[in-house]
């Protein structure tokens, strides 16, 4: 049957969306869009991942119950979808899957029990009850080995998790376990025979050799005493499923897997198996655990795992709030315009590898490859239409008796050479979109706007316009152009949905290019004779400084979700997600202090060592990342703000007994130190 199934990763439902996020979104968009335009039925899933103990605890501190919070979070994607065009209304996702649902629960659970009954290829059961010891990472849902985490300074402290670089937790507990350790031979055996389960190749290296490592079982319930916000176990609920079987679940379900409610509006078998998109870091939940639990349960196992990279600020360094370097989706809505978010993403990231991600970025390309490339072709050659052939689409043949006069000009008479061109462009152009190629198809397209410019370009329109023996000559340049435009539109329609569209409209064309089969495009469709419409620039020229200044000014302040939000409040409005009672901020105790000497460290050129006097009896020590912005003599005798009760830690080799505390703001996170305008002693307290 012709039809395909996409899915991006359900999200956490503890944090509000991110660019990550929408980053997913806009390739699964785009994905389905191109499959669409193909005549192929498409289903497009996205949504959220809203059990676990993180979310419990988000909501707990929150003050809300775990639905509550779900909810809240929930507000807050279906509002960004809407924004950035990507829900059902917008032409985007199918469904927005959410794992509360009920029919969630009941194909959950019809997985667990046919998992529960199965035989593993080596046949042994392939669940069974036991007990777990291990240090359990909350934030990331799971069990960290040895070399997943830091060992502890001091005996006796728990290790930290190295992404969340918090404290793990000891769990030992009655635990149902998966064997996947009878699964590495039947994996290995997939991974080998189909090249493209796991893409790009070297992540497809990277799950075989974890593989061949050797596979421990996995824990796949906790106590309900201790995670209590989830699937219950079938048959047995004092244990609560683990997230990732519920979550990685959702796949199926969403199209009827277990349940009849969805089997009726979607169907299992119509639409599966997917192609899973995944950031690079839950690969091996999609490439590992998924696949072991389908082959476990007897089902046919995912079209493709496609794994992607992460955005990083335009330094290379990962984007996160303590740096002050995460991009806005408020200040991305504000800015810019949808399609050239879009187009940014694709082109911007070579699909599989880590991309760089800043503001600047996005204009210089904005400018560059939409304003000044596709926009300015397309409104170029719309005007020249306009003013030189009264509106209307001229012929793209030239006569006869007219071949000779037009040679003289330069202008190729051969209309099956820039024919010629811009199919092979095509062509190319759709095998890199269906090897996820995106920047090289993107590449591939602006070859042809620069090719189609360059004929603008030779052949001067304006000055055979002033010849009227030339007329046909100048309508054959301008078909071409307006031909080109015309595929491109097809070409782009994926990418940039209402950009192509607004250049189809401007042709004078009915319908929208998401009708149009790109393989199926013919030189020559476009109609003689036909009338263009109103001729207006699709991506006008930003101004990068006005914008960027307007950038680093404002302070981010999302607007309220205008979906109903539970317990919204001031707090949540600058994008709060958790509250802290003010025992919590009592913990943190603020000094003001007064900076005795200041001087750079020979070798790291961004520390400045500081002696600030506290008000104690000896002045404190102390290190801060701020030499690249602040000379070290003009801070002697600032009043500052020092975390006063911060574990001295070692830098180079100094001691460092506290920390300034300074706003962080811009895309490379300048600091700026928080200070007083009024007189104030030192060691004086802020609370
Ligand atoms: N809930 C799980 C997924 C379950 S799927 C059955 C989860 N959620 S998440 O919200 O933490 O992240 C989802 C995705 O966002 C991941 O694929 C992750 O790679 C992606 N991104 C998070 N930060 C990112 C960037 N900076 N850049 C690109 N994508 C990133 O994991």
């Amino acid at each position: 049957m012709n039809t395909f199934y996409v899915t991006t990763p359900i999200y956490y439902a503890n944090s509000l969306p991110h660019l990550g996020h929408l980053y997913t979104m806009i390739v699964g968009d785009t994905i389905a869009r191109a499959k669409r335009q193909r005549g192929v039925e498409t289903y497009f899933l996205t949504g959220t991942d809203e059990h676990g103990i993180n979310i419990e605890r988000a909501a707990q501190k929150a003050g809300r119950t775990p639905q509550e919070q779900s909810d809240y979070v929930v507000s807050y994607f279906k509002k960004m979808t809407s924004e950035f065009g990507l829900d059902t209304a917008h032409g985007g996702y199918d469904i927005f899957m959410r794992t509360t649902e009920p029919f969630h629960y009941k194909g959950v659970s019809e997985l667990w029990r046919r998992i529960s009954k199965a035989k593993t290829p080596k046949g042994n059961d392939a669940i069974y009850k036991g007990h777990y010891e291990g240090w359990f990472c909350a934030a990331c849902a799971e069990y960290k080995t040895e070399d997943e985490y830091q060992k502890p300074k001091n005996e006796g402290d728990p290790p930290t998790c190295l992404i969340h670089d918090t404290p793990l937790d000891r769990v030992s507990e009655e635990s149902y376990f998966f064997r996947l350790s009878d699964y590495d031979e039947a994996l290995l055996s997939v991974l080998e025979t189909r090249p493209d389960f796991v893409r790009p190749d070297y992540r497809r290296n990277e799950v075989i050799s974890f593989v061949r490592g050797g596979l421990q079982d996995l824990s796949v319930s906790r106590l309900k005493t201790s995670v209590s916000w989830g699937v219950p176990v079938p048959d047995d609920p004092a244990h609560t499923m683990y997230v990732w079987f519920d979550a990685l679940t959702n796949y199926i379900t969403a199209i009827g897997f277990g349940n009849e409610e969805r089997q009726k509006v979607v169907g299992f078998e119509k639409f599966w198996p997917a192609l899973h998109l995944v950031g690079k870091d839950i690969l091996r939940f999609h490439a590992v655990y998924w696949p072991s639990f389908l082959l476990a349960a007897g089902i046919e196992l995912p079209r493709a795992i496609v794994a992607h990279g992460m955005w990083l600020d335009p330094n290379g360094r990962k984007m996160s709030k303590t740096l002050g370097n995460t991009i806005e989706l408020d200040v991305l809505q504000k800015h810019f315009s949808i399609d050239a978010i879009r187009y940014f993403c694709l082109r911007e990231m070579v699909f599989g590898q880590d991309g760089r991600f800043g503001y600047e970025g996005l204009i210089d390309r904005a400018n560059s490859d939409l304003a000044s490339g596709w926009g300015n072709l397309s409104s170029r050659t719309l005007t020249m239409i306009a003013r030189y052939c009264d509106s209307r689409i001229p012929s793209g043949l030239i006569p006869e008796d007219k071949l000779l006069l037009a040679k003289r000009t330069g202008v190729d008479t051969d209309e099956t050479t820039v024919a010629g061109f811009i199919e092979h462009a095509r062509d190319q152009f759709v095998q890199h979109f269906d090897n996820l190629a995106f920047s090289k198809a993107l590449e591939t397209a602006w070859s042809v706007v620069a090719r189609v410019d360059k004929m603008i370009t030779d052949a001067k329109p304006w000055d055979l316009a002033k010849d009227e023996n030339q007329k046909q000559t100048l309508g054959v340049v301008l078909y071409r152009a307006a031909e080109s435009l015309r595929w491109l539109s097809v070409m782009l329609y994926p990418v940039m949905p209402e950009a192509s569209g607004a250049i189809w409209k401007q042709l004078g064309l009915d319908g929208s290019p998401a009708q149009i089969d790109p393989t199926q495009l013919k030189w020559g469709d476009l109609k003689q004779g036909a009338q263009i419409g109103d001729v207006q620039p699709v991506f006008p020229r930003m101004d990068k400084a006005k914008i960027m200044s307007e950038i680093t000014s404002a302070p981010v302040v999302p607007a309220e979700p205008s979906a109903p939000v539970v317990h919204a409040t001031q707090a949540d409005a600058v994008g709060v997600t958790s509250f802290i009672e003010i025992d919590d901020f009592a913990k943190v105790d603020l000094r003001v202090g007064q900076v005795l000497s200041a001087e750079r460290i020979p070798k790291a050129d961004k520390l400045l060592l500081m002696k600030i006097d506290l008000g104690e009896e000896q002045p404190r020590q102390l290190l801060a990342g701020i030499a690249q912005y602040y000379e070290p003599e003009k801070l002697i005798g600032r009043k500052v703000v020092i975390v006063a009760n911060l574990k001295p830690r070692k830098l180079r080799g100094l001691e460092s007994q506290g920390m300034v505390v300074a706003a962080s703001y811009g895309e490379e996170g300048r600091p700026v130190i928080a200070t007083f305008t009024e007189d104030v002693p030192n060691g004086a307290r802020l609370k």
